[in-house]
């Protein structure tokens, strides 16, 4: 398309007047856009400012986060889910510190090699941070690109969105390559929106929009049909010893690998099983005060599960007893559990 090229300059223009003002836009600092890319990626705006600045006080330099222990950083990280992120950060950090004295690198090729940093992050990095021509082609970009070409490729295939990149890398303007990148991600977020009508009569692309002119962007992206979730049943048990409750660490490998949980078994029990099992784990179970049920959606997998409230008279040594109060300071407790973590405090607080 012979206007595609002015897609920059439309956009560029537009940016400075209508860019929302978030703190990782404050400066330009690796670190600080690093960070927030990988936070960014699946988790919403709104959701990442707060995570966002409480980490970087908590770890202010690439040096703290490289030396920083897995517990803090899980807790840092708890409620933002994907934890292999947080883990990746600082693998990737104990690289910058170790073989580049610190310092992050500046090419492409460098950037992506870190561990957790993908094509997306890299080229966000590399064309907000060093001005290279380098797109970061997201969820966002690739609704924009696809609407305004009305292109129907199937996005779940990487040969599309390598195609994307390339469209977009021949346009990418000089000196202005960081402008672009997120006034595209921009468009896409505030203008040009998933879920919902875009507002095309908002949009500095209208004169070249394909799906705009025509109406068709309902259309676009193509993707291909969704898998089904595996379903699975948990029973969790709440197991309560005079003020300590009991919880474990979860395996360092596997979905939420590092984190902690309240101790829990597959399948769904009645409560007279459930009261066995906790005594088959010597707890010596006394009274069950309650029981509820809570589903928790991870992007593959759907967790149904039935909790168990129960006081007991031993703290056996196969879980970890802490108070509420440290559970809530202390321990990385990933969201899928943080609803009987509530159950607890309104209970003791009642
Ligand atoms: N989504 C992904 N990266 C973003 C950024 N830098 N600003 C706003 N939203 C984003
Ligand atoms: Fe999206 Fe409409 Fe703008 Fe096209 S004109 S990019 S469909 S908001």
């Amino acid at each position: 398309m012979e206007q595609w090229d002015k897609i920059a300059e439309y956009l560029i223009a537009w940016y400075p007047k209508h860019a929302r003002d978030l703190p990782w836009r404050k400066d330009r600092e690796p670190y600080h856009v690093w960070l927030s890319e990988i936070m960014l990626q699946q988790t919403r705006v709104e959701a990442v400012k707060g995570y966002y600045q409480r980490f970087l006080d908590a770890l202010p330099e690439i040096g703290d986060l490289a030396a920083v222990e897995e517990d803090r950083l899980l807790k840092l990280w708890e409620g933002l889910g994907y934890y292999n992120r947080a883990k990746n950060l600082k693998k990737a950090a104990i690289v910058i510190m170790q073989e580049r004295e610190g310092k992050f690198p500046d090419t492409y090729e460098e950037i992506r090699e870190l561990p957790g940093i993908g094509e997306y992050t890299a080229g966000a990095i590399g064309s907000i941070c060093f001005e290279l021509p380098t797109p970061a082609v997201d969820g966002n970009v690739i609704r924009v690109y696809t609407r305004v070409m009305e292109d129907s490729s199937n996005i779940d295939k990487s040969a599309t969105r390598k195609m994307i990149r390339e469209q977009l890398a021949v346009i990418y303007p000089k000196g202005n390559c960081g402008r672009f990148t997120q006034s595209l991600m921009e468009l896409g977020a505030t203008i040009c929106l998933p879920n919902g009508v875009p507002k095309c009569n908002e949009c500095p692309l209208t004169t070249i929009c394909l799906a705009g002119k025509h109406g068709t962007w309902q259309k676009y992206p193509v993707r291909e049909e969704k898998k089904r979730r595996r379903q699975e049943e948990k029973t969790v048990f709440l197991l309560q010893c005079k003020d300590k409750i009991a919880v474990r660490k979860r395996t360092e490998r596997g979905l939420l690998s590092g984190m902690w949980e309240f101790p829990n078994v597959e399948g769904i029990l009645v409560e007279q099983q459930a009261a066995d099992m906790a005594g088959k784990w010597q707890t010596a179970p006394e009274q069950l005060k309650m029981s509820c049920q809570y589903t928790h959606i991870f992007s593959h997998v759907e967790w149904r599960m039935t909790a168990y409230y129960l006081t007991c008279q031993c703290m056996c040594g196969q879980f970890q007893w802490v108070t509420l109060e440290e559970l809530k300071r202390e321990v990385a407790l990933p969201s899928a559990f943080r609803p009987f973590a509530d159950v607890l405090w309104n209970e003791k607080n009642t």
